[in-house]
């Protein structure tokens, strides 16, 4: 009997090689999908101070953070170590993003001290920390990526939302036991490290990171019985979305959360020019 190769890396992270159409039609083919870019297309411009400068999206996905971002004129550096999801999203950015310069990294984030060191004034990562072995250690592998002053967008799967969901879903035991990652294994996408904003918060302060910014982003769509099936319906849940994404309490329960966080100018990492 031959045993099925290990879905993860040497790191203990789980690529996305052999998930890219599942996570395209059910993390960005349906109404959730729409409703996180559309409040991304609002939230960046607020959350972040955005001059032209070059940005490193690690673990990009399919592209669609870099289609966004070379729109707006950055020239873009997309880190993904999965060939199948890279493969996607220069096909994507080839159709979208015109003349605006992207250049594509097939390695991980532990790679991009050698492969990519910067040291960086913009860098977004969205959605990957949740899917790695160790991410501490990748939130500090970024933090030493960032130039004095340089911005970090972070966006996080939210653990304390998976349980609210769980347990809204009737999931009491898992909820009770605290079983709330998942395995990593065959095609689901359950985050294997889904992360609390106290942790973010307590590692954000090891690594003398300041944190400028945070929001909830989905803080009801996914709680909803009867997501909006109506354009208007889809209109006023954005609408609400909106105003209550940056709002106590209910930023603390969106799917995911997302920061802006900043290399304060005099910092323990080694200082050098930015890009
Ligand atoms: C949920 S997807 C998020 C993609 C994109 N950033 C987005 O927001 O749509 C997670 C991505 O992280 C990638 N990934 C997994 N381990 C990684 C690592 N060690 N370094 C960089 N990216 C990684 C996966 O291959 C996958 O493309």
């Amino acid at each position: 009997m031959t045993t099925p190769a290990s879905p993860f890396s040497a790191h203990g992270d789980r690529h996305f090689d052999g998930l890219a159409d599942k996570f395209a039609a059910s993390l960005y083919g349906g109404a959730r999908g729409e409703l996180r870019l559309a409040l991304l297309d609002r939230l960046l411009p607020e959350m972040l101070a955005l001059e032209g400068q070059p940005v490193l999206d690690v673990g990009g996905g399919l592209g669609q953070l870099a289609a966004w971002f070379a729109g707006r004129g950055h020239p873009v550096t997309l880190a993904e170590p999965s060939a199948e999801m890279l493969a996607r999203a220069r096909e994507a950015l080839q159709e979208t993003s015109g003349e605006c310069e992207v250049t594509f990294l097939p390695v991980p984030l532990q790679a991009l001290p050698e492969q990519a060191p910067g040291p960086w004034s913009l860098i977004a990562c969205h959605a990957v920390l949740e899917w790695l072995g160790d991410p501490r250690g990748a939130l500090a592998t970024l933090a030493g990526l960032l130039a004095p002053g340089g911005q970090l967008s972070l966006m996080v799967f939210n653990r304390d939302a998976l349980r609210f969901s769980n347990v809204i879903k009737g999931n009491l035991e898992k909820a009770l036991a605290d079983r709330l990652e998942g395995k990593g294994l065959r095609r689901r996408l359950t985050p294997i490290s889904p992360l609390t904003h106290a942790q973010v918060m307590a590692w954000c302060d090891a690594l003398g990171l300041e944190v400028r910014a945070v929001a909830g982003v989905r803080v009801f769509h996914d709680y909803l019985r009867q997501p909006p099936e109506r354009d208007d319906e889809r209109d006023r849940l954005l609408e609400l979305e909106w105003r209550y994404c940056r709002a106590e309490p209910h930023w603390r329960l969106g799917r995911y959360l997302l920061y802006t966080l900043v290399r304060p100018d005099a910092s323990p990492f080694p200082a050098e020019e930015p890009l």
